[in-house]
Formats: structure tokens, sequence, C-alpha cells
């Protein structure tokens, strides 16, 4: 006889009155979506079905009809594919042979308890699942009840089989100012690895996230899709192993790779959790899933606004002085912002920070250039009635800094090795394994904190990869925990900061895009998508990071014209509106614009501050991809009882005689009428279409036609045409 268990509690209690078992299929279901197991005690634990949410009719006839395959498979017995986990026994056994235990639902979470057949190990898969959101989190904890040491030689969070088909991986690739790029490709039979081994970030070179179109090539708004995000700072690997059997098989886990681990007598290893979500609504339902989770409950702070800033990077690299930044507060406030952030350079005393090459470490005031300090600069802000924020980057250190002479046992390096510098030639990253260095960099954010509780951002940097790839502090026989324990440290410094400073702002910055990561993001509010802010490039860099990430996480900033990473000269109505469909900000010298180009941003601000709750905390709707080279990308946003939209169009392409298709428009209401504005507008003569109202169901089954040029006299005829359009429901007759 078989016994279903659900995970929601709404449905626990009738089915659970049924349960008699031999067999025991435990089913977690999210709002939308099932996931099958059979837990029969004793047995291995096996994969029924991922998918569409079940009827218990349906899950009765899967539980005895479908393809079993292990949903956690071990190295040892019966099997010669891929594992999820494998161990090394005090006797030297390498193989390992786990049954079902127990079942066990305490509120949103459900552990199914496995333990060796031999040895006192006992391995929990957990799955937490929310009423809200159609995500499922499951994660593994290895526990040692030996009396010796057990060493874990591979440790994956979890392994989702996706039965064998006609499926598509979608994942993200790139490198420094090239994050995020889509990548879609047929699964190929044998194996896909995606990983990182940088030691600090994880995404500045591929992403921990990936989707599976099940239905051939990967389309927006249909076709049946899995998404899985692991949540983790650190190395990671995900690998698809397309064998022989019937199934993809999907691990996903911190990397193995140079990281045994050895688990102590009592110690329990805790994996990070992989979260996973199922669509029948295409890729965009995937993402929107995402988005609504990490708002919900993952990412710090993600049901609040975020402010409308300009931070001093590029503005002014460096040069940092008390009348620079006051001039750029004065600005960015005149232009109607909220907040200016002092980027690096501020600090080292002995050692001044004039150029990346000296002074991380060293987090006190340089009154060379601000004499009158970081309070100096908040009463300024205060005078302009905006906010004040901060760089730091205390997770590292250079050769020519006072922390370094004090302390050269902080730093990551291996015994015997010249050490390998990074940045500037001179930054080495301090070892977070060690407890004394993660009070170090408590500290440097407390001491900060408390001196200037009025800080109400603070940027986190970290711009090197652990390239030493040894630990002064762990003991010989642990180098290889190197990694892992760096990111334990994080975690336990990341945790005690938010415990004493939830509300304070902070951005994951990692030379860029090195930190868009769900693991990282429980204790940031936000992420640099990336250094490149080339308007025409960030539409690639923010449609690939839109898959999974929402855009108030995502910041996105106006910057110069010839671009500073690519030369490229664009249009500042363009690089407005490519800013404005993420979280808005400036990084540029706005003393240096004419002031009709400041007028231009006053404008564009307070538009964004109408449409903020819709790009913010709306749903994203992707229309045209970038990456279908038709010459024009398009997004939206649609609120939640879809009353309003924003509209971000752009020309991706010039070329003469062009044809551009049109817009067709997704996520409406199609018995609603809406009235179109156009935000930012340039042009002499409007849009045709400005003021006009049109049904939900037109636009989005006829779309908009969008000329592929702008009328104005300066703009005339230049490339790069974009729009904005505010769609407004319009309720009184006409
Ligand atoms: C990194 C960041 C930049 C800037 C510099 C400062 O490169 O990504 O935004 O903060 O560091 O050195």
């Amino acid at each position: 006889m078989i016994s279903i268990k659900h995970s929601l509690i709404s449905s626990l209690f009738a089915v659970l009155a049924t349960c008699a078992a031999n067999g025991e299929i435990v089913n977690i279901s999210s709002p939308s979506s099932s996931l099958l197991l059979d837990a029969e005690k004793g047995k291995s634990l096996k994969f029924l079905y991922y998918g569409k949410k079940l009827i218990d009719n349906d899950i009765t006839v899967i539980a005895t009809t479908a393809a079993k395959t292990d949903f956690y498979p071990v190295y040892g017995l019966g099997n010669s594919c891929k594992t999820a986990l494998a161990a090394t026994m005090p006797d030297g056994n390498m193989t390992l042979d786990i049954a079902v235990d127990t079942v066990v639902t305490d509120g949103a979470v459900t552990s199914i308890r496995m333990s060796d057949k031999v040895y006192p190990l006992d391995v929990d898969i957990r799955f937490r699942t929310f009423p809200d959101c159609d995500i499922i989190e499951t994660w593994t904890e290895i526990r040692n009840n030996t009396r010796k040491d057990v060493v874990l030689r591979e440790f994956a969070s979890a392994h989702l089989p996706i039965p064998y088909g006609d499926v598509y991986l979608s994942s993200l690739y790139g490198t420094w100012a090239n994050e995020a790029r889509l990548e879609e490709r047929p699964l190929p039979h044998g194996v896909v690895e995606i990983y990182n081994t940088d030691g600090v970030r994880n995404s500045q070179s591929s992403h921990a996230e990936v989707m599976f179109s099940l239905d051939g090539a990967p389309a927006e708004e249909h076709g049946r899709v899995i998404g899985a995000a692991l949540c983790y700072s650190g190395n990671y690997k995900l690998k698809i192993d397309t064998d022989e059997s019937d199934f993809h098989h999907f691990f996903a886990g911190i990397n193995e790779d140079n990281s045994a681990y050895t688990l102590a007598p009592g110690e329990t290893f805790v994996t990070p959790e992989l979260a996973i979500t199922y669509s029948t609504d295409g890729k965009g339902g995937v993402s929107r899933s995402f988005h609504n989770w990490a708002r919900k409950h993952k990412l710090a702070n993600g049901e609040k606004d975020r402010k409308i800033l300009l931070n001093s990077w590029e503005g002014v690299y460096f040069d940092i002085n008390e009348t620079g930044m006051a001039g750029m507060m004065r600005d960015i406030a005149d232009m109607g912002g909220e907040l200016f952030v002092m980027d690096d350079g501020w600090f080292g005393s002995r050692y001044p920070r004039d150029n990346d090459t000296t002074s991380l470490g060293d987090w006190v005031v340089n009154t060379r250039k601000l004499p009158n300090g970081i309070g100096g600069l908040i009463r300024e802000a205060e005078k302009n009635g905006i906010e004040f924020g901060i760089w730091i980057e205390p997770e590292m250190t250079n050769f020519r800094s006072e922390l370094f002479e004090k302390h050269p046992e902080y730093i990551v390096r291996a015994d015997k090795r010249e050490i390998i510098p990074g940045r500037g030639g001179s930054q080495v990253a301090l070892d977070l394994g060690n407890p004394k260095v993660q009070d170090l960099v408590f500290e440097v954010f407390d001491t900060l904190m408390t001196r200037y509780p009025e800080i109400d951002y603070i940027k986190w940097d970290a711009n090197t990869a652990l390239l030493n790839r040894g630990s002064q502090y762990l003991d010989k026989d642990k180098q290889s925990h190197l990694f892992i324990d760096y990111h334990r440290g994080f975690k336990t410094v990341m945790e005690r900061i938010r415990a004493k400073y939830p509300d304070v702002t902070i951005q994951a910055c990692a030379s860029g895009g090195g930190r868009a990561n769900y693991g990282v993001l429980p204790w940031f509010d936000e992420f640099w998508v990336s250094d490149n802010t080339d308007a025409l490039q960030r539409i690639y860099l923010q449609w690939g990071t839109s898959h999974f990430f929402p855009a108030l996480a995502m910041g996105a900033h106006i910057s110069a014209a010839p671009n500073h990473q690519t030369g490229r000269v664009i249009p500042l109505k363009f690089r407005i509106d490519v800013a404005m469909s993420g979280r808005l900000g400036m990084e540029i010298q706005p003393k240096d614009m004419t002031e009709s180009e400041k007028e231009q941003c006053r404008r564009a601000i307070s538009d964004y501050k109408r449409i903020r709750d819709i790009v913010q905390h709306g749903n994203l709707y992707r229309l045209q991809s970038p990456y279908d080279n038709k010459g024009v990308a398009s997004l939206m946003y649609v609120s939640d009882n879809r009353d309003k939209a924003v509209l971000f169009w752009y020309k991706t392409d010039t070329f003469a005689g062009q044809k551009l298709p049109a817009t067709i428009l997704a996520g409406l209401d199609p018995n609603k009428s809406y009235k179109i504005t156009e935000l930012n507008p340039i042009d002499i003569v409007p849009l045709t279409i400005d003021g006009t109202i049109l049904s939900g169901s037109t636009l989005m089954s006829n779309g908009l036609t969008l000329p592929k040029e702008h009328n104005n006299a300066e703009d005339y005829h230049i490339p790069y045409a974009s729009r904005v359009l505010l769609l407004e429901e319009h309720t009184s007759a006409y």
C-alpha cells in the first residue's frame, strides 16, 4: 500500500490521516508544482516526478508507473553513474550504502533521513516550501556519528533527475565587464559542467543558476521549464550527466575539486540550498518565480524601494576630496537623486589610497583628502537632503598597508610559496576561515556604522580571487578546507552584520558582477551588475541577469560618453532608458554635464519615481531578445494587479533600409484598457501612440510598432533609438 505525504500544511492532515505505509510517497508541493519521491523505509530514496502540481489520483498512478531513479546517488555499490555523495570511512572504506529511515515534516520543512546500512552516518535531505512562492529549496546535511574522521569527497546539495528528452540548457557565462552572457544549447550526451574556482567572486565567469527548457528551444512565455539556483557564495559545481539511463542527471553543490572535507566525529556538514522552480509559462515564468521568491524571502529588504543614487567611481575614480564630494552631492540632490555613494580612494593614513596598489585594510579616513572626515560629508549630505553611502573592501589587504605590516599572518597564502598578488599587483585576500579575521572584518563595518549611524548604504567590494591556495590558519591536514572555510567565515561575518544592522543598504560588488548569487543576497540588498556601464552592452548584461534576479537587485547606472569601458558614444537618452530598467543610479561626474543634460536626467529621475514601484516590484516579461539579432530588444514590467506597466524598447542595431519587428506586449489584462504615455521623450513631434488608449488584448496580439528613429534635431538619425512607455489602466468611458 502506498501512503502519500504532502509538504504543504494545508493538505497535510487530510493526507496523513490516510497514511499506512510500506512504500511512502513524499509529495513536496509548491503552489503549482509537485516533487514526488518514493521514500520506502530501508530502501534507497527514489525520484518519481517533478512538474506541474498533481492531484492525488495522479500521484497514485505516477507512483506505480513512473521510471524511477536514485534521488541522491552515492558512490560505492550497484551503480556506475555520477554521484551526489562520496565519503571515505575511518577504516578506509570508500563506499556508501544509504537507505531511508524517517520522513518528518516540521512546518514548511520536510526532512528525509537516510542512514548508512553499516556505518553510523546519516544523510538528511531537506525541502523547504513557501505558501506564496513557486520555489522549493532543497539541501543535504551529512552527519558523522562514527568516532573518527570521515572524509567527504563529494557533497552535492541535490540531484534532480530530468526525464530524457529534447532538453535545452540556458546558462550564464562571462568575464570581467562582460558578465552574465546568455548561452542556450541542447543538452549533449555526456557531461556538461558549469563551475567556479575563483574562491571569492563566483559569478564573474559562469553563474550558479540554470534553466532547463523541456520542450526544445527555449521560449519566453510558453513551454515547460525548470529553473535552478544554487545559493552559495563560494566555488560551486553544476553538472548535467546525460548518460545511458532515461534521465539527464542534474547535480548542484559546492565544488569538491581540491576541497575534500574532513568531517569530525559528531560534526554535520550542511550543504548550501538549491532552489528549484517549475513553470509551464516558459523561461519568463521561471524568472518571475525567482524574482517573487527573492523579493519575499531571499534578498535583504526585498520588499523595500531602492533609492536613486550617484556613485563617485567613474566620476572621479581615486581622486577623492571634500570639495569634489560636496559638488557631486549638490548635483545629485539637484537632479532629484536620493543618495550619494563615495567609492574607493577615501582612506589610508600612512599609505593614502591614491591608486589600487596600497591601503586596503587601513579603514581610517585620509584627512588630507577629507579634512572634516566622514562626519563632514554626512553633514553635507544632510544639508542637501540626501543620504550618504560609502565603499569598503574589508576582505582584502595590500602589501603596502598598516594592516599587512602588523598582521601578515592574516592573509591567505600557501606555506613556503611566493605570494601571488591580485589587483594592483599587491592585493591579497584575508583568511576569513580565521576567527580573528572574521572579527576584524566585522569590526570594519561595525566601527564605521557605530561612529556614523547616519550611513545609509555600504558598497562592499571584493576584487581578488583566492590566488594563493593555502591557509596559514588551517592545520596541515585541513588545507583542503580553505575555500569552504572562507565562505563559512564570510557567512558568519555577514550574519553578525545583518543581526546588528538589518536596515542599512548593502551592495554586493565584486569587480562588478562577481557576487550575483542567492547565497550572498540574504545579506545584501542589491549587486552591481557589471563594471561595464556601456548602455548597449548593458542590454545584454541585464537581459542575462534578469533570468534569475529581480530589477530592484540590479544596480544600473547612467555613465559618461564616450563610455569608459568601450569608448562608445551613446546618446544620453539611450543611457538613461537602459539604466531605468534596473535600480536606477548615476556613475558620472555631473560637473562635466551640460545644463540640458542635467535637465534631461532630472526629468528621468522624476519619471523613474513614477515607475519605481512597477520596475522594482512588478513582474518581468522579456519580449524581444537582443540575442535574436532582430535589431531590437524589449522588456516590460507589469504591476501585480495589472493596472500599470512599463515597456522598455531599445534599438540594438542600425543599417539603412532597416525594418524592425513589432513589439508584442505580454502580462497585461486583455480586458483592461491602457493609456500610453511616453517617458523621457526627446522628440519634437510626439509618438503617434502617445496619449492613446489601447486594450490589453490588442497590445498583446497586434502589439506596437515603434519608429526606428527619434525626430528631434539633435539626435536625428543617430543609431540609438529607445523608448520608455508607461501604460496605465484607463477606466473612464471613452
Ligand atoms: C571595483 C568595483 C568598482 C569600483 C572599484 C573601486 O572594480 O567593481 O565599481 O568600486 O572596484 O576600486
